[in-house]
């Protein structure tokens, strides 16, 4: 193992270890994170040797031994458990000279309630330290009520995304409000308290909503003549000096002094990952030196509006620090003016000297129970370990002082390495159109993406009502039959009205795909690809259009629409590339004398009948697939959702395919659904939907009727009943958000969506209460209000089956959560149920709607087996920090897309391709290399080339080994 490898266990043990209930757990966990090791921690040592032996009672003493240890190492960081702990030691430090700032850890707030106990805590904290107060002398002064004469002496530091579970940088105002509804109060207890409060800043997500919280609590008419309210604002961001530079010129415009606590950022990493995830910019710099020199500067446009701006120089970075220091000197910085903050249990030599030189000196002190507080730990314990960070440079690479003190812009020039690419630079499916990349998700943080998809729903909303054509041989169509399609919040509210094929039309649509065929077939496959990359281009200059109309169509919520469209676009760039890779010949064998080659024709003519659940993405991912292989297409929207599949068309016709090759024929499944597929010329159908309709697809297509061609191909991706297993040592912080994502996001209407939650035994209390209040905190209503979670159902028949599956579920098993719902549209409560197992239909049967199953397994072994116990293979996913339990779930969890430690929902194109097998679907997984080849028959042709013995020899193309 290396060094780096060991670093992970050790923090993954740490991050583990409070949930570690029993002895046998910790043991169970010491083995497998460290028995392999020879580097064993000494904290640890005594337990991974004699693991296994000394009995129940040995087990037991080695158990609190590593407990106590690791406990210690956490207290170094950790001023106290409990408030009167927290004092005492507070007592101790003001007593040494230091000042304080005190933040309650706590775990990740998932839910309304945690939020009300989080800024409950800083209440009691605040009572607490009320007390204590009048025993502390000023620090620095005689004066007995501020230290050094300026400052208050008590103070807090406080996070704002823990007072709102629901933050949602989507949904900005609300956020904002929501959070000052609880921060409020806390605020007016410190200032009667004479305190001082600082927000924290947390990732960039929320940075925005973190400002404009500060600036609302700092001139609301109520506050604002108190003037101790600081912000830390991170550099490490490329936006820092263009924030600090907004945030000064608003205290100065606003007339009121503020504080900035000035930091680098805790979430350098973090910003990273996330960035690269989603394929957005990198926002942090990439480069140390640029950050500290961002820092440098930041401080110094502080000081210089020293007299409207007070600077908390956070660092332990003693360049850093004393850059500030001196600055502050030449620039003739009144002392109240700045101070110096450092971590708690951090660089103790650093901040000895630090209060030596400099007096005003604050130390960040978490306080709370150990088991949040691990969290934190591995933050501390990851920033003094990472390469870069000063302390690990100073006191374990002991790099020499010229080197550590040099000014950061002198570093810059040299360092400048190559900056980090913005997107991953390997992919699988490169081509001439270049290297594959997913389309970018939103990132609704930014406010003119906000505005953006505001604005395209009320465009959106002036074209309601149009009506749509069918489109067949490149002509549109009109028939008899007109309907509406509804906006499933609003039922009388029309998006557009369609003309519906009927069997006449559906002639007319084969003829004309066959009229078109041969042509598009025989074009080379490149630039059949070329289409499907400017269908990507267009639909990328609609992107927000065309998620607003699914917003209104098909009810799903700002993320999830765009995420939609976005998928499609990807869908269009993979197998444009995908076609490209496929299309090259092969050749195969040997022997000489002969060559074989080896490639692919399309089938024919496809039909490709999609949900209205991805009523984009689906669509164009079947199309698009059947398309770029040479096929040409019946495309039958669902009923539900037909004006966004005219958008498809709208795009594909834009991209100049020829007449023909493209067919839009909504019509009722009644009338025309077993005609597509029982018509002889049809050689091709892709479905996605009920596992019902697909048996039924895959029944009647195995039929053949006199003179038909061929033997007809279906692709079908049916349903699932998909589980999340949470095991006994799961991250409940990672894992409630999570499973409320899987099962509810979009009203649970993904066949992908966790629809049975298998819970441990011995965590399940916990999980379920944290669970039951998580989605107790989520808003239903509207999806064009970002601030709701959940929208409407479908339509009423859809409504009709949940409510009915619900009656099943209160007979089944006991609710623990039903909730209420709006008037209206067609509206459905999630349902939590508990009590079931494997033979309840609640189990069993795919519902399509928000409710969860929530069963009870006694080991894990049990979870296994019941997360196996249908007739489904779709999604699974675990969350445990059991190495070998996920070792065995990768073997015996069998379902198509596994995942763990994360939801059972989100699969990306080319990243996690998409489908199950069993009742789950026939065919390979969309977004996936082997996908296309369902679309195509594979074709030999072998040529004798020797000609009375004379071989020739050929050395171009690929051989199949
Ligand atoms: P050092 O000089 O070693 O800098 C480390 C930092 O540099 C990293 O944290 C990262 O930001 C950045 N970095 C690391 N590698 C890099 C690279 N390759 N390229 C570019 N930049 C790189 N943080 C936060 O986000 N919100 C907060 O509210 C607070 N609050 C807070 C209060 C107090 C009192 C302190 C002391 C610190 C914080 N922090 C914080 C943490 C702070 O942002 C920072 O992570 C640490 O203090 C480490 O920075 P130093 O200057 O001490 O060390």
């Amino acid at each position: 193992m290396s060094h780096e490898d060991f670093k992970v266990q050790l923090f993954r043990f740490i991050d583990v270890l409070p949930c570690l209930a029993t002895e046998q757990m910790l043991n169970d966990h010491i083995q497998e994170y460290f028995a392999q090791h020879e580097k064993v921690p000494a904290v640890l040592r005594f337990g991974a040797k004699s693991a296994g032996i000394g009995g129940y009672l040995g087990m037991k003493v080695l158990a609190k031994t590593i407990r106590k240890n690791i406990e210690n190492m956490a207290l170094q960081f950790i001023i106290g458990n409990t408030i009167p702990q927290t004092v005492r030691n507070l007592s101790k430090l003001r007593q040494r000279g230091f000042a304080f700032t005190l933040d309650i850890l706590g775990e990740a707030t998932v839910n309304e309630k945690e939020a009300d106990s989080y800024a409950e805590n800083y209440m009691r904290l605040l009572e607490g330290l009320e007390q204590a107060r009048s025993n502390w002398s000023a620090l620095g002064t005689d004066n007995s009520t501020l230290d050094w004469g300026h400052s208050p002496k008590i103070n807090i530091s406080i996070k704002p995304s823990a007072l709102y579970s629901q933050i949602n940088p989507a949904d900005f105002q609300g956020s904002v409000e929501h959070i000052l509804d609880r921060l409020r109060p806390v605020y007016r207890k410190v200032i009667e308290l004479n305190g001082f409060m600082c927000i924290d800043t947390e990732m960039r997500a929320y940075k925005e909503i973190t400002i404009e919280l500060y600036r609302r609590l700092r001139s609301d008419s109520e506050f604002k003549a108190y003037p101790h309210l600081g912000l830390a604002m991170q550099v490490c961001l490329k936006s820092g000096d263009r924030d600090i530079g907004l945030m000064l010129d608003w205290a100065r415009q606003a007339r009121l002094p503020i504080s900035i606590r000035l930091v680098k950022g805790a979430y350098w990493d973090y910003e990273i990952a996330v960035a690269r995830q989603n394929g957005w910019p990198i926002p942090v710099h990439t480069n140390k030196a640029e950050t500290d020199a961002s820092f440098e500067r930041c401080a110094e446009k502080i000081l210089r509006n020293h007299d409207y701006c007070h600077l908390a120089c956070a660092s332990h970075n003693v360049r850093s620090v004393c850059s500030v220091l001196e600055l502050a000197r030449l620039l003739e910085v009144p002392d109240d003016r700045y101070e110096f903050q450092v971590l708690y249990g951090m660089a103790e030599p650093f901040r000895n000297a630090l209060l030596k030189m400099a007096d005003r000196v604050r130390l960040y002190c978490p306080q709370g129970e150990l088991l949040p507080g691990m969290a934190y730990l591995i933050r501390r314990l990851m920033e003094n370990t990472s390469n870069e960070s000063f302390l690990r440079q100073t006191y374990v690479e002991g790099c020499e002082p010229e080197r550590l003190l040099r000014a950061p812009h002198l570093s810059i020039s040299e360092t400048a390495e190559k900056p980090a690419p913005e997107r991953p630079e390997r992919s699988e499916s490169q081509s001439e159109f270049g290297a594959f990349s997913n389309e970018p998700l939103a990132d609704f943080s930014l406010p003119e993406v906000r505005d953006a998809f505001a604005g395209a729903i009320a465009e959106v909303k002036k074209k309601l009502g149009r009506t749509y054509p069918l489109f067949i041989g490149g002509n549109e169509v009109t028939t008899d039959t007109l309907v509406d399609s509804m906006n499933p919040a609003r039922p009388d509210e029309v998006i557009g009205r369609v003309w519906l094929a009927g069997t006449r039309q559906v002639e007319e649509a084969i003829t004309a795909a066959q009229d078109a065929f041969q042509r598009w077939r025989d074009i080379p496959a490149h630039k059949r690809a070329t289409y499907l990359i400017r269908a990507a281009e267009i639909a990328r200059t609609r992107i927000f259009e065309l998620a607003a109309w699914q917003v209104l169509e098909a009810g799903k919520q700002w993320r999830q629409a765009y995420n939609d469209v976005a998928e499609a676009i990807d869908f269009l760039e993979y197998y444009a590339r995908e076609m490209v890779r496929l299309a090259h010949p092969r050749y195969i064998g040997h022997a000489p004398g002969e060559v074989n080659e080896y490639f692919y024709q399309p089938k024919g003519i496809g039909v490709v009948i999609a949900p209205w659940n991805f009523p984009l993405a689906i669509s164009c991912g079947m199309c698009a697939a059947a398309l770029v292989t040479g096929n040409c297409v019946l495309y039958k929207p669902s009923n539900q959702t037909p004006v966004v599949g005219y958008t498809l068309l709208q795009i594909l016709q834009e991209a100049g395919l020829p007449p023909g090759v493209f067919n839009y024929i909504p019509g009722a499944g009644s009338v025309i659904g077993d005609f597509l597929i029982d018509h002889p010329q049809t050689s091709l159908i892709a479905f996605t939907g009920s596992m019902e309709v697909g048996l039924r697809i895959i029944e009647r297509a195995a039929r053949t009727s006199e003179g038909q061609p061929s033997v007809k191909k279906v692709i079908a991706e049916m349903g699932g009943k998909n589980a999340i297993i949470i095991d006994d040592d799961a991250d409940l912080d990672e894992a409630i958000p999570q499973v409320i994502d899987s099962a509810f996001a979009y009203q649970g209407q993904k066949c992908s969506a966790c629809s049975r939650v298998i819970v441990l035994d011995t965590i399940y209390a916990r999980f379920v209460e944290r669970l039951v209040d998580a989605a107790r905190s989520v808003r239903i209503g509207p999806a064009e209000v970002p601030a709701n979670f959940m929208g409407p159902v479908i339509d009423e028949s859809a409504q009709k089956s949940i409510l009915h599956h619900i009656e099943i579920a209160r007979k089944e098993g006991s609710i623990l959560y039903s909730s209420n719902v709006p008037g209206g549209g067609y509206y459905v409560p999630i349902t939590i149920v508990e009590g079931i197992t494997p033979e309840h239909r609640l189990a069993q049967e795919e519902v399509f709607g928000p409710v969860l199953a929530v069963m009870r397994a006694m080991d894990f072994d049990q979870a296994k087996v019941w997360a196996n116990s249908t007739r489904f293979a779709l999604t699974g996913s675990v969350f445990s920090r059991h190495p070998k339990h996920l070792e065995q779930c990768r073997k015996e969890f069998r379902v198509g897309s596994l995942y763990f430690n994360r939801g059972c929902t989100g699969a990306i194109v080319e990243k996690q391709p998409f489908g199950g097998f069993k009742m789950s679907g026939v065919g390979s997984k969309a977004g996936g290399p082997d996908y296309l080849l369902q679309f195509m028959d594979p074709r030999t042709v072998t040529e004798n080339t020797m000609r009375r013995g004379f071989v020739p020899v050929r050395s171009e193309g690929k051989w199949i080994e």
